[in-house]
C-alpha cells in the first residue's frame, strides 16, 4: 500500500506509523484481540458500508462470549467509522476495526481493563481482489475446525485464525487456493476466511451456525435467496456432500460469490446456473439495482 491513511485509536486520529502495540501486551503476546471487517462502497452522493451495524453486533458478540469489554459503546464506534473514512476519504476498501488489550501482560492471563479499539481503513487494491470473481480450487483440509467446546469459534478472535492459517497453508503447499474442514463431529464447517455453499440437484445449502462465524455475507446471501425464490437450506453437510456437488462457492466480505472449479480431483461448473443466480442477485443489491435491501448500506459520509 502507497498511501498511508490514518488511523483511528481510542477517540485520537494519528498516523498509521503510529498504530502500535508493545510486543508484550496482552493482544500480542496472548493472542486475545478481536476484529471485525466490514466493506466500503461508493454509492449515489457518497461512500457507505456495508452492514456495519451487523459487524458491530457481531463485534459485541465476540466480546460477550469472550467475557471481555468494549473500550467504546458500537455507537461510537460507528461514529468514529464515519468520520474516520470522510478523514481519509475513503471509497471502495474495507474498515477493519481491532479491539485489543494493548497493556502489557508479563504473566497476567486475565485483564480486567475495556479493550482499545483501532480502526483502518484500507483501499481496494489488486492484492485485496475485492471485486474479483476468479474461480478458485479447494481443498479438504487435513485440519479440523476448532470445536466450539475449546472456543468459541462465533467469535471473531485473532487467535481462532491460526486454525484458519494451518487450513490455508495445507491447502497452498497442496497446490489449492483454499481448504475448507470439518469440525472434529465430521460436518463441514468452513474455509480459512470464508463461508462455503454447495449445490446439489439445484438446490442451495449451506452448513447452519453453531460450529462456523455468522458471516454477514453468508447471512445477506440467505436472506436475499430467500427472498428471490432460490431454494436454500441451512442445514448440516458432510464431506461426501463436498464430492458429490454439482457447483460450489465461497463468500465473505472480501469477495464477491467466487465459484469453485475445482474440489480436490473433482473439475465443477464454475459457475453453474444457482451460482450465477447467486452471483447476479449480489451484484444487483451491491450496484443499487435491487432497492429491496438498500437498508444494508448505512451512509458514512456524503460529497
Ligand atoms: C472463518 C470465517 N468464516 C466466514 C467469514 C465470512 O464472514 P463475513 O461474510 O462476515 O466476512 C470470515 C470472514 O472473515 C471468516 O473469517
Amino acid at each position: 500500500m502507497n498511501a498511508k491513511p490514518k488511523v483511528w485509536l481510542n477517540d485520537k486520529i494519528i498516523p498509521w506509523e503510529d498504530a502500535q502495540v508493545p510486543i508484550l501486551s496482552h493482544g500480542f503476546s496472548r493472542g486475545s484481540a478481536v476484529f471485525e471487517v466490514c466493506g466500503t462502497h461508493i454509492v449515489p452522493g457518497g461512500v457507505a458500508a456495508f452492514r456495519l451495524d451487523a459487524h458491530l453486533k457481531r463485534l459485541e458478540q465476540t466480546v460477550s462470549l469472550l467475557d471481555m469489554e468494549l473500550g467504546f459503546p458500537t455507537g461510537e464506534i460507528a461514529k468514529a467509522v464515519s468520520k474516520l473514512t470522510a478523514i481519509n476519504k475513503s471509497e471502495r476498501g474495507v474498515v477493519k476495526i481491532m479491539a485489543y488489550w494493548g497493556e502489557e501482560a508479563i504473566i497476567n492471563l486475565v485483564l480486567t481493563s475495556k479493550l482499545d479499539v483501532a480502526i483502518f481503513t484500507i483501499p481496494a487494491t489488486e492484492e485485496l481482489g475485492l471485486d474479483g470473481v476468479k474461480p478458485l480450487s479447494a481443498c479438504l483440509s487435513k485440519w479440523k475446525k476448532l470445536h466450539p467446546e475449546t472456543i468459541p469459534v462465533q467469535a471473531k478472535a485473532c487467535a481462532n485464525y491460526l486454525n484458519g492459517y494451518l487450513v490455508r497453508k495445507d491447502a497452498n503447499d497442496r497446490g489449492f487456493d483454499l481448504g475448507l474442514n470439518v469440525g472434529t463431529d465430521g460436518f463441514l464447517a468452513e474455509g480459512s476466511i470464508e463461508s462455503v455453499f454447495i449445490v446439489k440437484d439445484g438446490i442451495l445449502k449451506t452448513p447452519p451456525l453453531g460450529r462456523i462465524l455468522a458471516s454477514v455475507t453468508r447471512d445477506s446471501i440467505l436472506t436475499a435467496a430467500r427472498q428471490s425464490d432460490i431454494e436454500v437450506y441451512e442445514t448440516t453437510l458432510v464431506k461426501e456432500d463436498l464430492y458429490t456437488a454439482d457447483e460450489m462457492f465461497t463468500c465473505h466480505t472480501g469477495s464477491k460469490v467466487p465459484p469453485i472449479l475445482r474440489f480436490e480431483e473433482k473439475e465443477m461448473e464454475a459457475p453453474g446456473p444457482v451460482t450465477v443466480k447467486v452471483a447476479e442477485m449480489m451484484d444487483d443489491i451491491m450496484s443499487f439495482k435491487d432497492t429491496r435491501f438498500k437498508d444494508w448500506f448505512q451512509m458514512l459520509y456524503r460529497n
